[in-house]
């Protein structure tokens, strides 16, 4: 979602689809949310999250943001364990689990991010990383959508062979069946969004840069209807 103010505004300014057959959410940084949700509030279709949440709920954590603050502000969902978190904040199953806790809790939906890195697939270990990391869910019973987010993938242009998705996504299914879907992401573009849309076991996107733009993400969703 836009980094910038500016940004935000032009999205809003340019965005085009009326309503949509598909369930459409923004996960913009902490600082747009209120422009965000006040921007969507009349607009069911769309649900708005934060990209992370505090391990705690509340307490002497600077910097943090509890997932109850983000339920009373109006987020619906929240990002659990996008790689870009796991690597910069050294996020362990732990953590993890007590941020998937926390949301439940706060009554917040968990979009749980999961992914190989690029040495981890050449290396053959690909099923086996996403098993040790959808292993945070074992204790985890509310309702949840699930990403799987090749690292390699996010943001580099490159994706997996559709055989690889699928193979992927049947692997998530097959562990977490009771996931409300398991969403794609790592350089979805409308170039490629018909395809992995049409990936048995792919329920959805999550699209970063892609979605910067209003009519760059209209694209993506217009591929898929
Ligand atoms: P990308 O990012 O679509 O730009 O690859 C995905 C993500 O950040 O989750």
């Amino acid at each position: 979602m836009a980094q910038t103010l500016s940004g935000l505004e032009g999205f809003f300014k340019n965005w085009k689809l009326s309503s949509s057959k598909v369930e459409l959410g923004l996960l913009p940084s902490f600082v747009h949310l209120p422009q965000v949700l006040s921007k969507l509030k009349t607009e069911s279709e769309w649900w708005v999250g934060a990209q992370d949440c505090s391990t705690e709920i509340e307490g002497a954590f600077t910097g943090e943001v509890s997932a109850r603050s983000l339920k009373e502000l109006g987020c619906k969902v929240v990002l659990i364990g996008h790689s870009e978190r796991r690597q910069r904040a050294k996020e362990t199953l732990e953590s993890l689990r007590k941020k998937l806790d926390r949301a439940k809790e706060a009554g917040l939906k968990p979009v749980f991010c999961i992914g190989e890195t690029e040495a981890e697939r050449l290396s053959g270990k690909t099923l086996d990383i996403l098993r040790a990391q959808l292993g945070a869910l074992e204790a985890y019973s509310g309702s949840i959508l699930i990403a799987y987010e090749p690292v390699w993938a996010i943001g580099t242009g490159k994706i997996p062979t559709l055989n690889e998705v699928e193979e992927a996504h049947s692997f998530v299914w097959k562990l977490a069946p009771k996931a409300e879907g398991v969403l794609y992401g790592g350089s979805v573009k409308a170039e490629n969004a018909r395809e992995l849309a049409a990936v048995s076991g792919v329920s959805g996107f999550l699209v970063g840069g892609a979605s910067l733009k209003a009519d760059i993400f209209e694209k993506i969703v217009e591929s898929v209807l």
